[in-house]
């Protein structure tokens, strides 16, 4: 090796040194910054089975928008069913209830709704005032009915039509609203109906349109107030985490005056969230949760009635992306960014790849605009094939595809023991992220999992043993991985009490 013996020789020298700081600085921290978050989850999007209690005071609360009802005419024994699913009459001839048989409801106060079938037509009456039909598509055309519950059986209800008068079942093909209901609820009066529920959501729309405008807003900035405070972002800092995935709705762009049902003052405790994690030098990963008409029909998207709409027009998907540039540019100068997830669990019953590739794109875009660097994550659909969004991510750079592993939600994992489930984890979980973490496609993701499963009265260090196969092989996730969630009544899918009993071991 030549000595140095000029000036400029030794900049350069100095400068190759530099660099190899640099670079190797570089990977290091590409080490350290492998991402171990944990989901804020049930925090800025309601869900109600992580916090039942904030249900607790509605009025009528089962009677929530989408949920979805069932009625078995007393006197027929059959039950009511929107013909072809929709677009016609509505018939009381069918022996068993499924889909064409469910009415969905839109709540407008604790006892008046539109009711949604099948096909999403709206229930009304005919031209001729008395027939009962399934043939509006907006409900602002659709009728009002009041669904009145008998006093000491609320599984037995009398509905009453826009006309005043009671819905009765006078044969199997003919429903009419013409009955006084006067009855006094005997088996042989054809206005009652036995009700059964057979599905409701507990989401953001469900809490916020259930209290109402009057109760809601008091409500939710309690409960954004409490559930997640500072405290917990200094606890996830000494725990071992660097980072936290924070689900955020739609409707928190247009804060402090959202849409009706949704109320003002979320954004505010966003930005708190910002400061917290600048502070504790957590990392955020905003992930848009909840998009305008749903993308996946569950209540973790504040889907009204459980239909998929997100996507099914260029209005929801314009909006989504101007959500998306809103919350870039709001957090773009906020060292703790890290990355911006486009839409949150996809479905592919519902959402096309074509469209959600559209949408990527466009989402893509939209965080360049104001964060150059950030990741942009791709949560893969729901039902859809783990290597479907490699085409769109190629076109893209500081790209991650968003993968959620839970050994729940599938018949397979009804009778796993423990051994087989953890089994599972090593093999199968660790063969499909193998499969989709390359060396030059998309970094990788699990963005969601817990150590919770189908096996009943598992010990503490059974849970120990699954929590750690899982931490081992999601540990080679490219990217990193999210547990879900921090706070939870259900003790295992709450992270803090995880770490805290000693379950999960950092
Ligand atoms: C509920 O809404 C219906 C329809 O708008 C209205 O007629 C009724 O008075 C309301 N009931 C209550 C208790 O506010
Ligand atoms: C129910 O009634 C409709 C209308 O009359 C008819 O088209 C349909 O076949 C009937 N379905 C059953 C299961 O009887
Ligand atoms: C409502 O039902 C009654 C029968 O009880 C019928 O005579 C009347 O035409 C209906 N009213 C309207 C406004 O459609
Ligand atoms: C898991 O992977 C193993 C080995 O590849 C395979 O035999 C087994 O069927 C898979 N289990 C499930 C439940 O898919």
């Amino acid at each position: 090796m030549k000595t140095p013996n000029s000036k400029g020789q030794l900049l350069g020298l100095v400068f190759v040194f530099a660099l190899f700081i640099i670079s190797n600085g570089r990977t290091l921290s590409a080490n350290n910054h492998m991402i171990k978050a944990v989901n804020l989850g049930g925090w800025l999007v309601t869900e109600g089975w992580m916090k039942p209690s904030l249900f607790d005071s509605i009025p009528n609360k089962d009677f929530l928008d989408g949920a979805a009802l069932q009625f078995k005419s007393k006197t027929i024994g059959k039950f009511l069913a929107a013909e072809l699913g929709g677009g016609t009459i509505i018939v009381a001839n069918r022996s068993s209830a499924s889909g064409w048989e469910t009415f969905r409801l839109w709540r407008i106060n604790a006892t008046s709704f539109h009711m949604r079938v099948f096909n999403k037509q709206f229930l009304g009456l005919d031209s001729t005032g008395i027939k009962l039909v399934a043939i509006a598509t907006d409900y602002k055309t659709s009728g009002v009915f009041e669904i009145i519950r008998k006093s000491d059986d609320p599984s037995l209800v009398r509905i009453k039509a826009p006309n005043g008068s009671f819905l009765q079942a006078k044969t199997q093909d003919l429903v009419t609203a013409d009955s006084k209901g006067d009855g006094q609820w005997r088996d042989d009066d054809p206005s009652v109906f036995e009700m059964t529920i057979a599905q409701t959501l507990q989401g953001e729309y469900q809490v916020t349109n259930g209290y109402g405008p009057s109760k809601a807003p008091q409500i939710m900035n309690d409960h954004w107030n409490t559930f997640i405070v500072e405290n917990d972002f200094n606890f996830i800092a000494t725990s071992g985490l660097n980072a936290v995935r924070i689900p955020v709705g739609w409707w928190t762009a247009s804060d402090p005056t959202p849409p009706k049902p949704y109320v003002g003052g979320s954004l505010q405790y966003l930005d708190k969230a910002f400061l917290w994690a600048k502070k504790y030098n957590l990392k955020v990963i905003l992930d848009l949760h909840a998009a305008p008409g749903s993308q996946n029909g569950f209540d973790h998207s504040s889907s009204r009635d459980g239909f998929i709409e997100w996507g099914q027009t260029e209005e929801t998907i314009q909006e989504t992306v101007r959500v998306i540039e809103f919350f870039t540019a709001r957090y773009a100068n906020n060292p703790s960014l890290y990355a911006v997830e486009l839409i949150n669990e996809p479905n592919a019953n519902g959402v096309s790849l074509s469209v959600l590739t559209k949408y990527y794109e466009a989402g893509y875009k939209a965080v360049r605009k104001h964060a150059p660097n950030a990741f942009v994550v791709l949560s893969n659909r729901l039902s859809g094939d783990s290597k479907e969004l490699f085409p769109v991510a190629s076109g893209m750079t500081n790209v991650v595809i968003d993968v959620h592993y839970y050994n729940l939600f599938s018949d397979i994992f009804n009778d796993m023991t423990v051994e087989q489930n953890i089994e599972y984890v090593r093999t199968n979980r660790s063969d499909e992220l193998q499969a989709i973490t390359t060396s030059t496609g998309p970094l990788t993701f699990v963005g969601e999992w817990v150590s919770e499963w189908q096996v009943r009265g598992a010990s503490k260090e059974e849970y120990e043993r699954f929590s750690e196969a899982q931490l081992e092989v999601y540990g080679r996730a490219s990217f990193g991985w999210a547990y879900w969630s921090l706070k939870n009544v259900n003790n295992h899918w709450s992270m803090e009490w995880m770490i805290k009993n000693g379950y999960i071991n950092l």
